[in-house]
């Protein structure tokens, strides 16, 4: 016991907030909407089409009848945006990823058909050329192997026109190359494409959580004992991060994004005190599996861990995330309380 203490109890009882719904409910700090959320969703081609992606349970590639009622779903949930991701016919993969280009190809014209089923719901389209290589790369390779810069951000572009061709609302380069906001801006400016909102994958590290997505898009297996190493940031960096934050909103972006979620809450926790922007995060696929598979273990109870890691985003300063458990959190918030 202290002799100094004024007196024999706690001046400071911070668990009478904490003792009932009601208090907790008055004080709490942060909450989850489904308006927080965009989905990823992974299509081809076909028709009533669908296939699992073995590494991310619950996860499907749809075709594009199979993907509306999803949209529709989402509208009806309140989910803001579907973040759109192709997996492409290998037939269609070469070296400089030229079917990115193609104004008919699967994204254009599944961005057409959401965009006249449903205006209402954002469509946003990632810009890179992983989908369509024959080597998984997120860019054109030269003779030594190196990832060229500013031959990719051409093409780039011109994939970011065919998708505002078509109607998308955002688009998201998560290529990495320098120099490719500025880019895409001028030309859809150029283009009258003047709506068009760029979300910059602004900090995105070259992580081993990305393995899932690869196999959803069909790109690990081309992609092989390869890295992204020389265009994606290093993990052991956050200063880096500021900066390539600070450059993507000279060039032009709308949002930014830190990429991967959990294990980088630091630096969106970094990005969001520093630049007050619209700063968004991706709980990628890695995270996803991770939480999928120690709860089909029951290792983990899988709604409470859901809403915990989603919710340590907004905490962490995120304005929003993007998430494959968007719909089975949407449902859940939706659900009346007991
Ligand atoms: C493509 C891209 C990747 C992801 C989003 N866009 C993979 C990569 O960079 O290798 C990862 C998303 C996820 O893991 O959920 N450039």
């Amino acid at each position: 016991m202290h002799l100094s203490s004024p007196t024999p109890f706690p001046s400071q009882r911070p668990r009478r907030l904490r003792r009932d719904a009601f208090t907790r409910n008055l004080v709490r700090e942060h909450r989850l909407s489904p308006h927080d959320f965009i989905y990823p969703v992974f299509v081809h081609e076909g028709e009533g089409r669908r296939t699992p992606v073995p590494s991310m349970p619950g996860v499907e590639r749809l075709s594009l009848d199979l993907l509306l009622p999803v949209a529709e779903e989402c509208v009806q949930l309140g989910i803001p945006c579907l973040a759109l991701f192709p997996s492409i016919d290998g037939a269609l993969k070469t070296p400089d990823g030229k079917e990115s280009l193609n104004p008919e190809g699967l994204i254009p014209r599944t961005i057409r058909a959401l965009k006249a089923a449903f205006p209402e719901l954002g469509v946003m389209t990632d810009v890179a050329l992983d989908p369509y290589t024959s080597h998984g790369q997120d860019g054109l390779v030269d003779e030594s192997g190196y990832i060229l810069n500013d031959e990719t951000v051409e093409i780039l572009v011109g994939q970011a026109l065919a998708h505002a061709e078509a109607g998308v609302d955002m688009v998201a380069p998560s290529d990495m190359m320098d120099g490719r906001i500025g880019a895409i801006r001028d030309a859809l400016e150029a283009h009258g494409h003047i709506h068009t909102r760029i979300m910059a994958y602004s900090a995105k590290y070259a992580s081993a959580f990305y393995g899932p997505f690869r196999d959803a898009v069909g790109s690990a297996a081309n992609l092989g004992a390869s890295n992204k190493d020389v265009y994606q940031m290093d993990p052991a960096n956050t200063d880096e991060a500021l900066r390539e934050v600070a450059l993507d909103l000279a060039e032009g972006a709308d949002m930014v994004m830190v990429k991967p979620g959990m294990p980088y809450l630091d630096v969106l926790r970094r990005v969001k005190d520093e630049f007050r922007v619209p700063t968004f995060a991706y709980q990628v696929s890695g995270e996803y599996a991770m939480l999928k598979a120690a709860s089909s273990n029951g290792w983990l109870d899988h709604d409470k861990v859901m809403m915990e890691a989603l919710l340590a985003f907004k905490r962490a300063g995120a304005d929003g995330v993007l998430t494959y458990f968007a719909l089975e959190a949407a449902r859940l918030l939706q659900r009346p309380r007991a």
